[in-house]
């Protein structure tokens, strides 16, 4: 086993809505850790070998028939075990406790009692203020535990068998309204587990150039830059490793963010000297889309053309190359519960911008094992810029659901400087980061305005902010009024073609977050 996995966490996982965030702690806390399905096979559990185990919350009961149970391997092992909510409750009955399900649920911000560290909860405050989410709780103990910690309605909200090394805890350490959550971690991680930091950027960048020299050798490697955060660093890194081995393509689809296609160039040809080649297929794709109002189909012919121009460039390019690298990263890999059929999580239906599994080329997948925030700390150690590594994700159809109906270009060029504008002001109210996504949407009506003394037609421009975890779920934003007040001026001064500008105030669900 290489250095950086020597060491390494399991979580098996119930189908918590928080499990990748566990994933993030543990990594943030510098040890590497997978996610595998809570039934995930005996074999491949000892296999594994890991130093240590966490079980996830999930929305099952234990008291149901079918209910997930822990893999009996996990206590044969001999390594802690930290069991979460649903995860505590399955070890307790595993090893011979009683869960009942009493009084009201308790759900959101709530205080426990430590009672006792027992190593868990070592110099945590007396009263810890936690996140809580769940029906059932333990009523008896297994033997050998002892209860850590208490409150009024869950008299045991963390509990240890401080022997053998295991910890239940009801409460939710991996979210931050746990305030002292990190430090519970650690010290199941530090203290209980005796692992030792090993997951560091740098040192993951180290090894992956290695594993990249050693794959590849001295063949030629594509990356396709979407514009985007994951592809970016997928070519920093291989650039890194390979330099001039390496070629970037570029697809301008006329569909994409302000100056999207500049940044690209300025950071990537005129930055690093990559071998970038930019395809300007913008006529390409807005003949294909000509006359075109469904969304769905938009988004099919973009999907479609797309494919066709990257075959085409690729061709161009010689046929001396063996290798396509891509920004695969870990949440798109993860074998999720809801494969295993015990999540209520909905997946993604998006993959427009994707390629087929036929191409002529073997995959290269750098940050295949990296979460977003890994791969954005990754991205700043190559060198990328901020104002890319921060970016907002950008659908793979790009402006074309965004402008409603039949998109021309005219209309694209409209909206992507009403977009600037709004993007430009977010940042100056220091409101980019503080939000998940944010954008304009053009919708091709006109509404009456004054300009000068005229009576002026113009286009609605609507703005949408959201704050959101999963992209499953989303909030409108709460935007500044002062913000949006200078966003609408901006847009109404520089970008004549618009009329009115409109905030959207609805929450996904009902709304989506996109308007197409
Ligand atoms: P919705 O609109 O479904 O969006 O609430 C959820 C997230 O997915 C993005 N999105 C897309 N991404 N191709 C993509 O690559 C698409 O067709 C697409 N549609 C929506 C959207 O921007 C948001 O982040």
């Amino acid at each position: 086993m290489d250095q950086l996995h020597a060491q390494q966490v399991l979580i098996l996982d119930y189908g918590s809505q928080y499990t990748q965030l566990i994933a993030r702690r543990v990594r943030e806390l510098g040890v590497y850790c997978q996610i595998k399905p809570g039934q995930w096979a005996a074999e491949s559990i000892s296999d594994l070998a890991p130093q240590a185990i966490i079980l996830s919350g999930g929305p099952d009961s234990v008291l149901a028939d079918g209910s997930p149970r822990i893999p009996a391997i996990v206590f044969e092992l001999g390594v802690p075990v930290l069991g979460i909510c649903y995860g505590m409750q399955a070890m307790m009955q595993a090893l011979g406790g009683e869960v009942i399900r009493e009084g009201t649920p308790e759900y959101g911000p709530a205080q426990v009692n430590v009672l006792e560290g027992g190593g868990l909860l070592d110099g945590v405050s007396k009263e810890l203020d936690v996140w809580m989410s769940h029906g059932d709780q333990v009523s008896k103990l297994a033997d050998g535990f002892v209860t850590l910690a208490a409150n009024e309605g869950t008299p045991h909200a963390a509990v240890g068998d401080i022997k053998r090394q295991y910890y239940g805890i009801q409460f939710h350490p991996e979210v931050t309204h746990t305030k002292e959550g990190g430090q519970i971690l650690s010290h199941f991680l530090f203290d209980i587990a005796k692992l030792s930091k090993n997951w560091q950027t740098d040192r993951i960048i180290e090894q992956q150039i290695e594993l990249i020299r050693k794959k590849v050798g001295s063949d030629r490697v594509l990356v396709a830059l979407s514009g985007g955060v994951d592809s970016a660093v997928v070519a920093a890194l291989l650039y890194q490793a390979i330099g001039d081995q390496l070629t970037c393509l570029f697809v301008d689809t006329g569909l994409l963010r302000y100056q999207e296609r500049e940044q690209v160039e300025s950071v990537f040809k005129e930055h690093f000297g990559m071998d970038l080649h930019v395809e300007d297929a913008g006529d390409a794709f807005f003949n294909a889309l000509a006359g075109v109002n469904d969304p769905e189909e938009k988004r099919r012919i973009i999907g479609h053309e797309f494919i066709r121009v990257f075959d085409d460039a690729v061709k161009h390019l010689g046929a001396d190359i063996p290798w396509l690298a891509q920004g695969t990263i870990y949440p798109d890999v993860i074998e999720s519960a809801a494969e295993s059929g015990h999540s209520e999580v909905i997946k993604s239906h998006h993959n427009v911008g994707g390629l087929p599994d036929d191409m002529p080329f073997e995959l290269v997948e750098p940050i295949r094992e990296l979460f977003k925030d890994e791969v954005r700390k990754m991205g700043l150690a190559l060198g990328l810029p901020k104002s890319l590594i921060q970016r907002h994700p950008f659908p793979g159809p790009g402006l074309a659901v965004r402008s409603l109906g039949e998109v021309t270009r005219d209309y694209a060029a409209i909206l992507a400087k009403a977009d600037h504008c709004f993007l430009s002001v977010l940042q100056e109210y220091d409101w980019y980061d503080k939000v998940s996504q944010a954008f304009a949407v053009f919708m091709p009506v006109k509404a009456v305005g004054v300009k000068g003394d005229a009576r002026h037609y113009g286009y609605v421009i609507a703005l949408r902010a959201v704050t959101t975890i999963d992209f499953m779920t989303a909030d409108w934003a709460p935007l500044p009024v002062e913000l949006l007040q200078e966003a609408s001026h901006r847009i109404i001064a520089e970008v004549p073609e618009v009329a009115r500008v409109v905030y959207d105030i609805t929450s996904k669900p009902p709304g989506t977050i996109e308007w197409e």
